[in-house]
């Protein structure tokens, strides 16, 4: 039997505008910032406001779940990129346009929808410190729930432009062939560092370089600087998501607020894992991978690649990545958003140390 049409929402409410950020409480307290300049507190606070605007449903469990991490906290890495590089020209700290927020709002959706659906994939049961999506209401829930987040996302894109449209489609579809890539090279101990570098190159560094790419247009600045901050978003991903895999061998649970060495555990074996392969302890390394594996063998498989010169190894393809970040910023004026960007780099790059069990 056909259901009664339900009156349809009235699509002035559906808008999308930034709020007040008073209208929320504060952001979760980031203990490692990566991107905070001064002056971009309350640019945050905005995206903050943006964000939870952003996820309201008509239904309140949906309303529930698409909030759930925005609500754990997290780095907010993405929109400081977009609010930063939209920042480049200012010699003084200004604040960000609307459209900048809006535009950092839908990079940090996309990035907690492919979160909720990265989740579901390894399996994880925590996030930000709190229990993940999954592990709460289940795959189902996880799933659609990151759907309607990445839905989210494309309605704000599309009110900036068929340009920052059509960019966050492609990042997204980046996103799923990375995570494509890696998954057919699940517990493959012959990975090579090629595979994994495009894997993370469309899984991660596509939505870095797309985040700092949009707040540049948005704010309307020339196409060569665009390009420039969009070549240093893709290099940070790169390293990003490098240092990420480097704190998945080093780091614990409660220093990540999610599980460490999972990636072993899934059968990813990133730059760190691929490179103590091929070093004195490889043979041992790979009669334990290349499949299954208990809690024990984890921790073994760890400690190996751990006391090897992988880490040192990776670090300095991560520095690489840095390296090159920090050169395309070579032609950019000398203002604080630009210092910022040059400074993110060590912070990342501090983070293997900082974080080291
Ligand atoms: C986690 O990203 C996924 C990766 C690309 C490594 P972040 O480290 O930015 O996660 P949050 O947003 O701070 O939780
Ligand atoms: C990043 O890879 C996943 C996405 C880009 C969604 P990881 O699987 O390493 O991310 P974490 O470690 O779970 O945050
Ligand atoms: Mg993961
Ligand atoms: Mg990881």
């Amino acid at each position: 039997m056909c259901q009664q049409p339900v009156d349809p929402p009235d699509s002035g409410d559906r808008q999308f505008r930034p709020h007040p950020p008073t209208l929320y409480p504060p952001r979760v307290a980031n203990p490692t910032p990566l991107l905070d300049p001064p002056g971009m507190a309350a640019d945050l606070d905005r995206i903050e406001a943006g964000l939870r605007h952003a996820v309201e449903a008509d239904d309140p469990f949906l309303t529930e779940v698409a909030r759930h991490l925005i609500d754990a906290g997290g780095k907010r890495v993405r929109p400081a990129l977009a609010i930063t590089a939209s920042l480049v020209t200012s010699m003084e700290p200004v604040s960000a346009t609307d459209d900048v927020i809006s535009g950092g709002v839908a990079v940090e959706l996309v990035h907690q929808g492919s979160l909720y659906h990265d989740d579901v994939m390894d399996g994880a049961d925590t996030r930000r410190t709190v229990e993940s999506v999954n592990a709460r209401w289940g795959n189902l829930e996880a799933i659609l729930a990151g759907d309607y987040l990445l839905a989210r996302a494309s309605e704000i894109a599309a009110r900036l432009g068929t340009e920052v449209a059509g960019l966050l489609a492609s990042t997204i579809a980046s996103l799923c062939e990375g995570q494509i890539r890696e998954m057919q090279h699940a517990f493959d101990v012959d990975r090579s560092r090629d595979a994994y570098l495009t894997s993370i190159s469309g899984k991660t560094a596509a939505l870095l370089a797309t985040s700092a790419r949009v707040g540049a247009i948005v704010a309307g600045h020339p196409r060569q600087l665009v390009e420039a901050v969009t070549d240093f978003g893709y290099h940070y991903g790169m390293a990003f998501q490098v240092i990420d895999d480097i704190l998945d061998v080093v780091a614990t649970d409660e220093q990540l607020g999610k599980p460490a060495g999972n990636d072993l555990v899934e059968g990813v074996y990133t730059l760190p894992v691929i490179l103590a392969l091929g070093g004195p302890s490889g043979d041992d390394l790979r009669g334990m991978l290349g499949g299954p594996i208990d809690d024990a063998t984890r921790d073994r498989a760890r400690m190996i690649v751990r006391s090897d010169a992988a880490i040192d190894a990776a670090t300095r393809t991560a520095m690489d990545f840095t390296d090159r970040a920090r050169a395309s910023l070579d032609d950019l004026p000398d203002t604080p958003a630009v210092s910022t960007l040059r400074s993110t780099c060590d912070l990342l790059l501090a983070r293997v140390a900082d974080l080291s069990a």
